[in-house]
């Protein structure tokens, strides 16, 4: 049996194309998603998908801090909603997306090395825990600030694959060339926006991660 919460409007904090993002009522950490109208199948599909990569990276890793965390199913007032770990920086607001920071060009300016040194470490941690992403919408990153002076990405949405049989699940240098593919494919976005901090950042995410010629790369996970 789920249990029942109630959201108000007021809790509203974002919007993708399928669901709505609200305030856990009581929890400042957590957030809730909810799927928005029209719900088609696939949409529900795509939540299944995520909760269960969730839980079957946490069998490898009990607490991946690149992806943001999957607490728990709740009925609402609204539709079923999945609760995940809200993103926030060290002084509480909501953590800035990719996208936001895309559209302002002097704040990627004044902390383009911060930001160009969480991609860095993102784009390492994502490939040494063999994740594997689907979409490569800029809103699906938010940069969270740790500190004045450090920051990390934190994946929010569109993790997993639609393959019917995710062989980069298991075998890691498939989820790695697949990793390299979702990288190009960013950097392109990334590099439309012909800003100059957005050509700079765009480089940033073409740069190639080295893989470790060690023999778990080849193997099973
Ligand atoms: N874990 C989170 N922490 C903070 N904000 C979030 C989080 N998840 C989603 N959001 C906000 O809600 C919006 C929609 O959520 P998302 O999961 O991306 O929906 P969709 O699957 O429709 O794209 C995001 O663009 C972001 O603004
Ligand atoms: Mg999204």
């Amino acid at each position: 049996m789920c249990e029942f919460v109630e959201i108000d409007e007021k809790l509203f904090i974002g919007q993708g194309v399928q669901r709505r993002c609200y305030l856990y009522p009581g929890n400042e950490n957590w957030c809730v998603k909810i799927l928005h109208a029209p719900i088609s199948c696939s949409y529900k599909r795509k939540n299944f998908r995520e909760i269960i990569y969730c839980y079957f990276t946490r069998l490898r890793k009990p607490y991946l801090d690149c992806m943001s965390a999957y607490i728990k199913t709740v009925k609402t007032n609204l539709g079923y909603g999945f609760v995940f770990e809200c993103i926030r920086d060290y002084d509480g607001k909501i953590s800035k997306s990719l996208l936001q920071m895309l559209e302002d060009e002097n704040f990627m300016l004044q902390n383009f090395d911060r930001i160009a040194s969480a991609v860095r470490v993102f784009k390492k941690t994502l490939q040494d825990d063999a994740l594997v992403m689907r979409n490569t919408n800029p809103a699906n990153l938010l940069l969270k600030e740790i500190s004045p002076q450090q920051s990390k990405f934190v994946l929010i949405d569109d993790w997993g694959t639609t393959a019917f049989i995710p062989l980069e699940y298991f075998v890691k240098i498939l989820a790695i060339k697949k990793l390299e593919r979702y990288w190009s494919r960013l950097a392109n976005q990334i590099g439309n926006y012909k800003t100059q901090a957005a050509v700079r950042l765009s480089e940033i995410f073409k740069e190639k991660v080295p893989i470790p010629t060690t023999n778990a790369n080849r193997s099973f996970l």
